[in-house]
């Protein structure tokens, strides 16, 4: 068994992945004539795709078939992949190699633990891939954030005790997960939000060597 392992979430912690998600779920919002904002947006973060337009119907007010639901889930990701395919390293949010390469450099074990069915794809499109033990997504998993399932299979892999892991998450549903999981949370983002984390911070650039060591204990 490793002492502490490190889990991290993709979107919106290694990545600013967001901005896609919400233009292509905007595009799609036009097609059903819903005017759909950035607010709408927060609600769909952490959250699964099929959640998420299941959300967006019922915001929309719009009934459809099995197929149609389908049909969209699948228009939707071609519109995201569209921008995932441009992206690269420069997209990385701040100091995420830093905090990657300095877990490493002490042989700490670390996962991803992501809702994304688009995880791999980004993270290599990012060169990021390399430093990951283990890779937790969305097509691992049977319950979707806040059930802590995510999290407790990436444990599992790195060999560390739930109550030994540190995850962090920009999500609410995210935040609940890991403390469901009796695993210890750390928001990034806004500590309003995310106030249920036990700790916070804005990102990556605020949280300080001494903190991760005294993580690591
Ligand atoms: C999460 C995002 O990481 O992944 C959600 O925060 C998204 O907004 C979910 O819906 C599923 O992503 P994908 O890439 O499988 O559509
Ligand atoms: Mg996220």
């Amino acid at each position: 068994m490793n002492t502490v392992g490190f889990i991290f979430d993709l979107d919106g912690v290694i990545v600013d992945t967001a901005k896609y998600h919400y233009l292509a779920w905007k595009k799609l919002a036009i097609e059903l004539d819903f005017q759909f904002t950035k607010e709408h947006n927060e609600l769909f973060k952490g959250v699964s795709r099929k959640r998420c337009l299941e959300i967006l119907l019922d915001l929309a007010n719009v009934e459809t078939t099995d197929e149609q639901f389908d049909r969209w889930m699948v228009e939707k990701n071609i519109d995201y992949l569209a921008y995932i395919e441009k992206m690269d390293k420069s997209e990385i949010l701040p100091d995420v190699p830093e905090v990657l390469e300095f877990l490493k450099q002490k042989n700490i074990p670390i996962a991803l633990g992501s809702a994304s069915k688009n995880a791999r794809a980004i993270l290599e499109k990012v060169d990021l891939i390399h430093y990951f033990n283990t890779i937790v997504d969305g097509t691992n998993v049977t319950k979707a954030k806040p059930d802590p399932e995510v999290f407790l299979i990436a444990a599992k892999q790195l060999g560390v005790l739930p109550n030994k892991c540190i995850v962090f998450e920009d999500a609410v549903a995210g935040i609940q997960a890991a403390n469901a999981g009796e695993m210890i949370s750390i928001g990034i983002g806004d500590a309003t939000i995310l106030s249920e984390a036990n700790y916070n911070f804005k990102d990556f650039t605020e949280m300080d060597k001494n903190f991760l060591e005294k993580l690591i204990g």
